[in-house]
């Protein structure tokens, strides 16, 4: 049974992103430059598929990684040759065809490789090679033909002639080839090329000189096969991946106001009539359920949200989860934790950190809510303060059902309130409080009549 396998290339630097970071791990829609080429080469559902790393090796095995991803070291890197070489002992026993693919190029289709090695099958030849015709073929490779078509070889243009400079189809670094020739041919390469390098490229020439069938294969979209080498086209690719995102959000039931400033991450899912206003960021893992609404200005990061949940203008929620038909914002901010059952609402200038919100439990005006389990039914009044931090230790708040906390109140925690107590207004509860209880604090309320008046002279006296 023939095999197929992918060798992916991401040993490189990329000097020109000028960057601490290996290029394959700067992100486009939130994922990896290196796991969108994984992602789409896994459509394929490859026998093996090998990634050959080399510059930060480490961290990218760790950010990329996964189940039936195999690595491979390149020690040095000298060469897209010797990168695939790299990758030889991973093939072992191995019958078939390799897919070799760049680590950057993250707009790769499935459906464009797919097609590329059915062609190779269906034509029955050694190696294809995925070329484009490029207005302006630039540093490329050049692809070399007969006057009848047929390919004779690859040329960098820093050892091509000036007649093959002139050659408008280049090489994609995109090729199918059957393993034993590759393995074998790699094992010829000469570095005798003006960088020193070990070609991948001249395993074209060697297939040829052997008289074993060998095709160049016209891509017609050059912007899925190309690469990224500097922060500009990082750019560039980042708003032709989120405006194909945006397409596909529509087309699947989405409604997006003003489609242009909706940002959304590889991963984001999002429900069937949904409605996003302008300026929505979507990051991460972030789910969104059916018939919700996001007005605006939101930053929702890998939360999930359920159905018919209405987010107001400007929110922000990171790690959240809040449950159907519930309501936050305007203004509001829900950090690592936080869950807000079914119905619950929190509204303007609310902040609320590693906390249950009960069901139908409000909390709608100027609170910070930490650390906290709330039941339901319950309402928080504005001014309320979880004080869950002392300077050394953070420590829990518990309120039951249907607690009324009054205004302006402080909740010194560890402290537990039970069911139905019901918290005066401006109260500072520093002990747990029994279930049905008034809990107040008593400070005398004293009225100086005509004060103001005195006050007033008596400042007037003094210019
Ligand atoms: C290569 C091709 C060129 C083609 C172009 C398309 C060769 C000799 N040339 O040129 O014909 O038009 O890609 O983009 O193959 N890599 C390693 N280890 C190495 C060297 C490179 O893993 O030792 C990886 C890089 O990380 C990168 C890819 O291989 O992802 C391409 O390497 P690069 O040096 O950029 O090749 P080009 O000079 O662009
Ligand atoms: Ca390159």
């Amino acid at each position: 049974m023939e095999q197929l396998g992918v060798v992916i290339l991401a040993a490189g630097l990329g000097k020109r992103m000028r960057s601490a970071q290996a290029k394959v791990l700067h992100r486009i829609a939130g994922k990896p430059l290196l796991s969108h080429v994984i992602h789409v080469t896994q459509g394929l559902y490859p026998d093996r598929l090998v990634v050959v790393i080399g510059h930060q090796a480490a961290e990218v095995q760790r950010l990329c990684g996964g189940e039936g991803i195999a690595f491979a070291l390149q020690r040095e890197l000298r060469g897209t040759g010797d990168a695939v070489r790299a990758a030889q002992p991973r093939f072992q026993g191995f019958q078939g065809d390799v897919l070799i693919v760049y680590g950057d190029t993250p707009l790769l289709t499935t459906a464009t490789l797919a097609e590329f090695v059915q062609h190779h099958y269906a034509q029955r030849v050694t190696l294809s090679v995925l070329t484009v015709r490029l207005d302006d073929p630039a540093q490329y490779g050049r692809v070399i033909r007969t006057a009848d078509g047929q390919i004779v070889k690859i040329v960098e243009a820093r050892d091509a002639s000036h007649e093959e400079l002139v050659v408008q189809e280049i090489n994609t670094g995109i090729y199918c080839v059957q393993a034993d020739f590759l393995f074998s041919a790699l094992e010829r390469l000469q570095p005798l090329n003006a960088q020193g390098e070990y070609y991948l490229t001249d395993i074209v020439a060697q297939a040829v000189a052997a008289g074993l069938p060998t095709q160049a294969v016209l891509a017609t979209d050059p912007n899925e096969v190309g690469g990224i080498n500097s922060r500009e086209e990082l750019a560039t690719m980042e708003k032709t991946r989120q405006a194909q995102l945006r397409s596909q959000w529509m087309a699947a039931g989405v409604t997006l106001e003003d489609p242009e400033t909706v940002y959304i991450d590889e991963d984001v899912t999002i429900g069937q009539d949904t409605v996003i206003g302008p300026n929505t960021h979507l990051k991460g893992k972030t789910r969104i359920g059916a018939r919700c609404r996001i007005d605006g200005s939101a930053y929702i990061d890998n939360s999930q949200i359920d159905d018919d949940v209405h987010v107001h203008f400007s929110v922000v929620l990171s790690d959240s989860k809040l449950g159907d038909h519930t309501e936050v914002g305007p203004f509001a901010h829900l950090r690592g934790g936080t869950v807000l059952a079914p119905r619950a609402e929190v509204g303007n200038f609310v902040e609320v950190k590693k906390s249950t919100i009960g069901e139908h439990t409000k909390a709608k005006h100027l609170a910070y809510i930490g650390d906290a389990e709330i039941g339901r039914d319950a309402n928080i009044g504005a001014g309320t303060i979880t004080c869950n931090y002392d300077g050394f230790r953070k420590h829990p708040t518990k309120i039951g059902d249907r607690v009324q906390v009054g205004s302006d109140t402080t909740l010194v925690a560890p402290i537990t309130i039970h069911d139905d107590v019901y918290i005066a207004t401006a109260t500072t509860v520093r002990h747990d409080v029994p279930a049905g209880a008034l809990v107040f604090n008593t400070r005398k309320e004293e009225i100086r009549e005509g004060w103001t008046v005195a006050k007033r002279a008596k400042e007037a006296e003094k210019k």
